[in-house]
């Protein structure tokens, strides 16, 4: 499959899906494989571009994912969805590349700690095993390589080791655009991040790895998330991680929440007339397949809440009159 081939190109920001990794990974409870399959399409079916559909870890340690092949394979017969997945090492890369996978979402931390504590490994060994997921993938013909998109985890906080160095962060970005990544994701992991951050952050790296396209993976943990993503956006950021009912949070740390609320996201882009692709009323629809699986798991959302303003106008039709009237 060519690399983003299967990207619409009439939307002005890509919003990527990460519930189903990012926010089932800490719930026990098994989602059954034939639900997360149900989710995909219908979050597909609602205009969402880009969905990460599950993470290539062993099943011992994440028995969440043991259906991981399956999901894989009922996600890529989705008309036009860019299929995403984490994979930690060349292990799950390998499985993950076997499948036809999309987008490799690497994942490394720039605190040491945490790095050691994820995956096992110094940040330097991280870096290592990238290069050679990085020579794997071009041994594929340049039309049948999936997209590279590593994560740089704890990159504007770690609750091990508090504060982040900005150069820290550059140093890891530029270690992975040397490697060979074709986009890097800057993730918020445990929402320490604030606007001015994030501006300092996104600017430092930008201005290090030149033009190769940057993602935000923001967590709302202090309800700074969308506070962040507007800052990221005037940083040129196009690319967002969310998960459909901000999924996630974590049950032994009470007031934690997930991943920031991908109906929520949708909305905000919208409203400030950037195009996602996506149709908000569907999107929200998607919903109650999380409520029915995950009967106890809080789910949150203001859009979901309130509904969409009234004779509210979607960004593309604006556009579209804009044009007109133009
Ligand atoms: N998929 C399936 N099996 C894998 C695997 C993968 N990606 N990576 C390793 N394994 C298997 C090995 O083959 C080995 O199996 P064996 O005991 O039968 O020989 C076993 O797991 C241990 O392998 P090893 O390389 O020693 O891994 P590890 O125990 O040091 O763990 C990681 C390293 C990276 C696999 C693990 O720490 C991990 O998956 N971390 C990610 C955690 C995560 O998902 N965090 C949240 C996302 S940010
Ligand atoms: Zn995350």
């Amino acid at each position: 499959m060519l690399k983003g081939s299967t990207m619409k190109t009439d939307i002005d920001v890509v919003v990527c899906e990460v519930g189903l990794r990012d926010g089932l990974q800490s719930i026990a409870q098994f989602f059954p494989t034939a639900e997360k399959i149900a989710w995909i399409q219908a979050e597909a079916a609602a205009g969402v571009p880009a969905i990460e559909v599950t993470s290539f870890v062993p099943a011992t340690l994440i028995p969440q994912f043991a259906d991981a092949q399956e999901v894989v394979m009922a996600a890529r017969a989705v008309a036009g969805l860019r299929v995403d997945a984490l994979v930690p090492n060349l292990k799950g890369a390998e499985r993950a590349m076997a499948l036809g996978v999309n987008s490799l979402d690497f994942v490394m931390s720039v605190s040491r700690t945490h790095n050691l504590k994820n995956v096992r490994r110094e940040r330097e060994e991280s870096i290592e095993e990238f290069k050679r997921i990085v020579s794997m993938v071009r041994q594929l013909p340049p039309q049948q390589r999936p997209r590279l998109t590593p994560g740089l985890g704890t990159a504007l906080g770690c609750s091990y080791e508090g504060a982040i160095a900005v150069d820290e962060v550059v140093k890891c970005a530029v270690a992975l655009a040397e490697a060979g990544a074709d986009e890097i994701m800057i993730c918020d992991t445990v929402g320490y991040a604030d606007p001015v951050l994030v501006k300092k952050v996104f600017t430092a790296v930008r201005s290090a790895v030149g033009s190769l396209p940057l993602g935000a993976h923001f967590h709302d943990t202090r309800g700074l998330g969308l506070a962040n993503v507007t800052a990221a956006l005037d940083c040129g950021v196009r690319r967002f991680d969310a998960s459909l009912a901000g999924l996630g949070g974590c049950q032994f740390a009470p007031g934690a929440t997930g991943n920031i609320v991908m109906d929520d996201l949708c909305f905000l882009l919208d409203a400030m007339g950037l195009r996602t692709g996506v149709d908000l009323d569907k999107l929200v629809s998607v919903r109650p397949m999380i409520a029915r699986n995950l009967p106890d798991v809080p789910l949150y959302g203001g859009l979901a809440r309130s509904g969409l303003p009234r004779n509210y106008v979607p960004a593309a039709q604006r556009a579209a009159l804009t044009n007109l009237i133009f």
